[in-house]
């Protein structure tokens, strides 16, 4: 007999970790720091940023990209010193033409038009004839021989643009401001958001010493002391969305193979943005056809890929009416005008359960990084991290500082977590005043 209690303990027992299992996932994830950054094979690509942390001395205005996923946003910042900094203009776009007709990441769009399209919006915003030194965050798994270069290695949060993977994005995308007559633009550095985000609370924070981010996608970086680039230290971009030494369940698995790229990404599908909508989804969908909740009725939100987003796990969460009023309402505009209490309480657990497995997950990563920089926790460490999960979803950041303080048991303080919005496009100020 199918009972929607029983469904959920079995639902709680695959997604909910116990702290055992988060040290074990923090041990393989320090395993796998550890082979990737001496070359050998891991599912961390532990990419050379060529930078370092900020003396908080960088000052000056710098022109800013910051391009992570299907929008674009463009920073003018000042730098002001020791953390201070203005944001002098800022717009955002999203990489659709004006008349929303032609999607920019998608397969039909090449990387010329992508640039060119972005180049295009930074001209309607800075008159021709202006010298600015370009910050340029890309967020996507990218190799580099240096600061301002970038080879993309693979799209990742299903964006599919055509003829850019295997290419230095940097060199296209200078091509493209020259076309658009922005001769005084000249890129700089280009970052991951991982990066800007660390680069930016460092600059005001000597402690600083982790960027992360949690939002549409999910990545980690770390200042390495020995970097066997350089044999000093570097920032390093772990690309951990890629990891994958970790509790797959059968849905992970579902959603994997309707993935872009099945196989890879696997921690990024477990815990971001991207994906956690899917995932609820299509748990949601399996107790449907069980006959567990909504008897009866198909509603079409729960049969359709990727329309149950992030923000509508947000919306279960945050009700906390008794009898779950948001839910009812949402559920209302989404043509289901009836419901049981006991349904939306499930469709709320299951949200809840998805979402503390993202943060258990994110936790452990975070503890592995922790024990491989500082395996004693003597020092002091800021975890910088963006992202609208960790900004957005209610209680998220709270479950995640409450998860490492359970962790570091015996030294809960040494390591703090600490939101920092922008970073990622104001950390491209930071790391092109860097390289000045
Ligand atoms: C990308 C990373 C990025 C992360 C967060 C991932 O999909 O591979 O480079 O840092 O998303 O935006």
């Amino acid at each position: 007999m199918q009972d929607i209690p029983n469904n959920i303990r079995k639902l709680r027992a695959a997604f909910v970790l116990s702290e055992d299992q988060i040290k074990d996932i923090a041990g393989e994830f320090q395993k796998s720091m550890a082979h990737g950054i001496q070359g050998k094979e891991s599912p961390l690509k532990m990419l050379p940023t060529f930078l370092t942390i900020p003396t908080g001395e960088e000052r000056g205005i710098y022109l800013t990209v910051d391009f992570g996923g299907t929008n674009v946003r463009i920073l003018l910042v000042e730098l002001k010193g020791h953390g201070d900094y203005h944001i002098l203009d800022r717009y955002v776009f999203p990489l659709t033409s004006a008349r929303k007709d032609y999607d920019f990441t998608s397969e039909k769009a090449n990387g010329t038009e992508l640039f060119e399209f972005i180049a295009e919006q930074i001209s309607n915003l800075i008159p021709t004839g202006s010298d600015y030194p370009l910050g340029f965050t890309f967020s996507f798994p990218s190799r580099q021989n240096k600061v301002d270069q970038a080879t993309l290695i693979k799209w990742t949060k299903e964006i599919k643009t055509s003829g850019v993977q295997g290419r230095d994005v940097s060199q296209i995308f200078q091509k493209a401001l020259l076309q658009k007559g922005l001769n005084g633009i000249k890129i700089r550095a280009v970052i991951n958001d991982t990066v800007g985000t660390l680069l930016t609370a460092a600059y005001g924070d000597k402690y600083t010493d982790i960027g992360s981010i949690c939002g549409t996608g999910h990545n980690t970086c770390y200042l390495e002391p020995r970097s066997p680039v350089t044999g000093e230290q570097m920032i390093i971009n772990m690309e951990s969305g890629n990891f994958n030494v970790l509790p797959f369940t059968g849905y992970d698995s579902w959603l994997d193979q309707r993935s872009e790229i099945p196989g890879e990404q696997c921690l990024e599908k477990m815990v971001s943005g991207k994906y956690i909508g899917e995932l609820t989804r299509f748990i949601i969908r399996d107790f449907i056809e069980k006959g567990l909740i909504f008897k009866g009725s198909c509603p079409e939100i729960f049969f359709s890929p990727y329309v149950y987003k992030a923000e509508d796990v947000s919306t279960f969460l945050e009700d906390k009416g008794e009898d779950l009023p948001l839910i009812a309402e949402w559920l209302n505009t989404a043509g289901i005008s009836e419901s049981l209490l006991e349904e939306r309480v499930t469709l709320k657990t299951i949200a809840s359960i998805v979402v503390t497995r993202s943060i258990q997950l994110v936790a452990a990563t975070y503890l592995g990084v922790l024990q491989h920089i500082d395996p004693h926790f003597n020092e002091k460490h800021t975890i910088a991290i963006d992202g609208s999960l960790y900004e957005h979803i209610p209680g998220y950041a709270t479950m995640l500082r409450a998860t490492m303080n359970n962790l570091l048991r015996d030294k809960p303080g040494q390591a703090g977590t600490k939101l920092t919005k922008e970073g990622s496009g104001v950390g491209a100020a930071v790391a092109a005043a860097l390289v000045q």
